[in-house]
């Protein structure tokens, strides 16, 4: 383990669920008009309508054994995927003790079996699992990965042989260090809002400029020293070593990174016209290859 990194980033991570909540949204996933046109892009992009059916339909399985969810958070839509018979054990590891609190609680509030949840703080990818897992589910914690590549390979020798690997999941650059071509688009989207938009909402009397200014890696360093760590080269692994999965591309250019600052000026249903066009805007750089976030399902068969 690379103990340091994986310390901060545990604190990080206990100190970010424990936090009082602000009452502002500021994150995509907190706006729920938001959050509504995110979920019908995903559900348009992969053509499922949740996770569950996306693994049943690219794995053809309707069910499996012994799943694991590294970096599960809270766990709630893995805890589903018991609940809808798509695992049958569930191995929830994550290096903060104050999200498996939480996931075990989740769990338990919704009458799981608490033999069917096995609890792990970490998962030494240098060793390999004490038994063959059967589903690997990764949401928004892959790009957490310090080396995502060997990640990947890491699942590929521990998954039994009709098993599957399903990833929704953030392929920024490292560190999010976007590049001028993004964030030329992004500067050209927040440019043609109306300017009580950009005011910041942790300032009110002052506003956010339009070309967002993004933390440099020494910040990350400081905060959590994995996020987005090794986050680029996710999918060219994905390309190199199962090249036939399909992997779709949900964007977030625009809904994540031009929003994030500013959704909390997008509250009332009045702004709902101008959350259409962010994600027309973001559909379009999305296919321009500019994207944030995909998803895909590699079965073990689909490796070379
Ligand atoms: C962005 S959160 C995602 C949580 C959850 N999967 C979700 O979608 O809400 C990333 C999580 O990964 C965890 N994490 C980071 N590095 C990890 C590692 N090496 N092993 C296990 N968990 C890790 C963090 O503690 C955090 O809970």
């Amino acid at each position: 383990m690379q103990e340091p990194l994986i310390k901060k980033a545990a604190s990080h991570w206990d100190e970010t669920v424990t936090a009082e909540d602000s009452g502002l949204i500021l994150h995509y996933w907190e706006s729920p008009l938001l959050r509504e046109l995110v979920d019908a892009n995903w559900q348009r992009r992969t053509g499922a309508a949740n996770s569950a059916e996306l693994i049943r339909s690219r794995s053809g399985r309707q069910s499996f054994g012994l799943g694991i969810s590294i970096g599960c958070g809270s766990a709630e839509d893995e805890i589903s995927l018991i609940e809808q018979g798509v695992v049958d054990r569930l191995i929830v590891c994550d290096i903060s003790q104050e999200q498996l609190d939480r996931a075990e609680a989740c769990a338990t509030s919704r009458g799981i079996d608490p033999g069917r949840l096995i609890r792990r703080t970490y998962a030494d990818q240098n060793e390999p699992l004490p038994e063959k897992v059967d589903l690997f589910y990764w949401r928004q914690s892959l790009h957490h990965m310090l080396d995502t590549e060997r990640t990947l390979l890491w699942c590929r020798d521990n998954l039994s042989d009709d098993g599957a690997i399903y990833c929704n999941d953030a392929c920024p650059p490292d560190y999010m260090q976007w590049d001028d071509r993004v964030l030329d688009f992004v500067e050209l989207f927040r440019s043609s809002l109306p300017r009580q938009y950009l005011r910041d909402p942790l300032h009110p009397t002052e506003f956010l400029p339009n070309r967002p200014k993004l933390p440099n890696v020494d910040h990350w360093m400081a905060i959590d020293p994995t996020e987005c760590a090794s986050s680029s080269a996710i999918i060219p692994a994905i390309q190199r070593n199962a090249p036939n999965v399909d992997i779709a591309f949900l964007g977030g250019c625009i809904y994540a990174l031009a929003m994030d600052d500013i959704i909390n000026n997008f509250r009332s249903e009045e702004s709902l016209p101008l959350l259409k066009s962010a994600m027309l805007f973001d559909r379009l750089m999305s296919m321009a290859g500019m994207n944030q976030f995909f998803a895909c399902v590699i079965n073990n068969r689909d490796f070379i």
